[in-house]
């Protein structure tokens, strides 16, 4: 299906090729896009059916994307030509192995604005990069006097925000509990903002980090990273940035962003399960203790201690997550291809498209920003019936399914905001660079049938 919506901007005239070798074109309006029709052809899993039948409509691209046959090819390869371990051998299939890997440090640092490549260490996802830097601080303890920057105790405090996915709270309510500092937080404003006018009164002298999310997994907002990072930086905090929902989602570009630390997660960008990123700054890099231990990590072993490697060596352990990270590469040459500026601007299209189409479902509110402006495509919503009452997201979801159209229900890994708004659960569509307006038409024609089956 061709994207006909004038708001996706640029589409009809994109490239109609295979959107691996896609390029962006240049529409008369002057704004780049590309054929949404052309791009569906590269995930085969779009294709399917379910329910004896019915087409698949996928909006559930914020819990995992789906995955372009580059991709798939890419790890395939991998397996087929290359595999060996990495960084050990000294035979053909350890030196590619080895070439493959180490080629994806540069696509991603390139991806993100990094200027170093050794700021690029691959994690298994977002959570384990946010729980590396966790570890890391409280790890200082025990470190030599160049770790300072990391040291944290009774009376230092942590700064994260209350629309934080589960990723980036647990880790440093453990890391606080573990050291003794405090753990404070930045609420919510009731159209999902972050309520930043006592900014000062939370982020203090005191404040030895602070974590955000950039783009809500829940909410859909994307948060204004510049501003905090500037009170952050007036005192001296570390700032570390969760972009899971972003990175797959919009332009990247960390020394723009000014943060220290970056982590995201390549499932949700087309890439395979099981490997993330964490990018950090070298200079703190390179004074930052690491997290797991063991082989790879390390310099000089004896029995009695070890030195440990320079980044980012120090902080990948063990074998690592080696045609994962080919498939990352993979997937990043891929969203590169089609372009990041033409997959944010298809993106708010839908997402500016969609909250236009749910104002039509009555009893439908969302949760979240209402408007397309400083927002990502994650929607939340809560449905009430006829008279008034809820329909618990459980039902929506299952009645959804039943026509075909993937959601996800429940707090989405982001309990807190569910507490914040005074809701169970959401339901919530997602969208990515393959949804499309007839998708969004199909939820909100299967939304108003959720209403008629509970109005009976
Ligand atoms: N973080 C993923 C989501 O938002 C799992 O669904």
């Amino acid at each position: 299906m061709t994207v006909t919506d004038p708001r996706l901007v640029g589409a009809v005239d994109a490239a109609r090729t295979s959107a691996a070798g896609a390029a962006t074109s240049t529409s008369a309006a002057g704004s780049i896009g590309y054929d949404v029709d052309a791009v569906r052809k590269d995930f085969p899993i779009l294709a399917r059916t379910v329910h004896d039948g019915l087409p698949l409509v996928y909006l559930d691209s914020a819990a995992t994307s789906q995955k372009p046959l580059a991709v798939l090819d890419a790890e395939r390869t991998y397996y087929e030509q290359h595999n060996a371990n990495v960084h050990r051998g000294i035979h053909v299939l350890a030196e590619e192995a080895t070439a493959a890997y180490e080629a994806t440090r540069d696509t991603v640092a390139a991806f993100i604005g990094a200027t170093d490549r050794r700021e690029v260490t691959f994690t298994k996802n977002s959570t384990e990069a946010l729980n590396l830097v966790a570890y890391a601080m409280s790890n200082a303890e025990t470190t030599g006097a160049e770790a300072e920057r990391f040291r944290i105790g009774p009376g230092d405090e942590i700064v994260v925000t209350e629309m934080e996915h589960h990723s980036n709270l647990v880790p440093w309510q453990m890391l606080a509990r573990r050291t003794g500092a405090t753990l404070r937080w930045i609420g919510l404003t009731d159209d999902g903002r972050l309520a930043l006018d006592d900014l000062d009164s939370i982020i203090t002298e005191r404040t030895k980090v602070v974590s955000m999310v950039h783009q809500s997994n829940i909410l859909g907002t994307v948060n204004p990273v510049e501003r905090i990072v500037a009170r952050a930086r007036e005192v001296g905090a570390l700032t570390v940035l969760d972009g899971s929902q972003s990175v797959p989602h919009l332009p990247i570009d960390v020394t723009a962003l000014g943060v220290d630390f970056l982590a995201f997660t390549g499932h949700k960008m087309c890439a395979p399960t099981g490997v993330g990123v964490l990018w950090g700054r070298y200079e703190l890099l390179e004074v930052m203790p690491p997290f797991l231990g063991g082989g790879e990590m390390i310099e000089v072993v004896t029995m009695e201690a070890s030195t440990y490697a320079p980044p980012p060596h120090r902080f990948e352990a063990g074998t690592p997550m080696i045609s994962q990270v080919v498939g990352l590469g993979a997937a990043v040459d891929y969203l590169s291809a089609l372009g990041m500026p033409a997959i944010a601007a298809h993106e708010h299209a839908i997402t500016t498209y969609a909250l236009d189409a749910l104002g039509s479902v009555p009893g439908l509110r969302i949760i979240g920003p209402p408007t397309a402006q400083d927002r990502g495509g994650a929607i939340s919503f809560v449905l009430t019936d006829d008279s008034g009452r809820n329909i618990h997201p459980h039902d929506v979801g299952q009645l959804l399914d039943e026509r075909g159209i993937a959601v996800r229900v429940g707090h989405h890994c982001a309990r807190p905001v569910c507490l914040r708004f005074g809701i169970p659960a959401t339901t919530r569509a997602s969208f990515h660079l393959y949804t499309t307006t007839a998708e969004v038409d199909a939820l909100v024609e299967g939304l108003h049938g959720v209403r008629r089956f509970f109005s009976r």
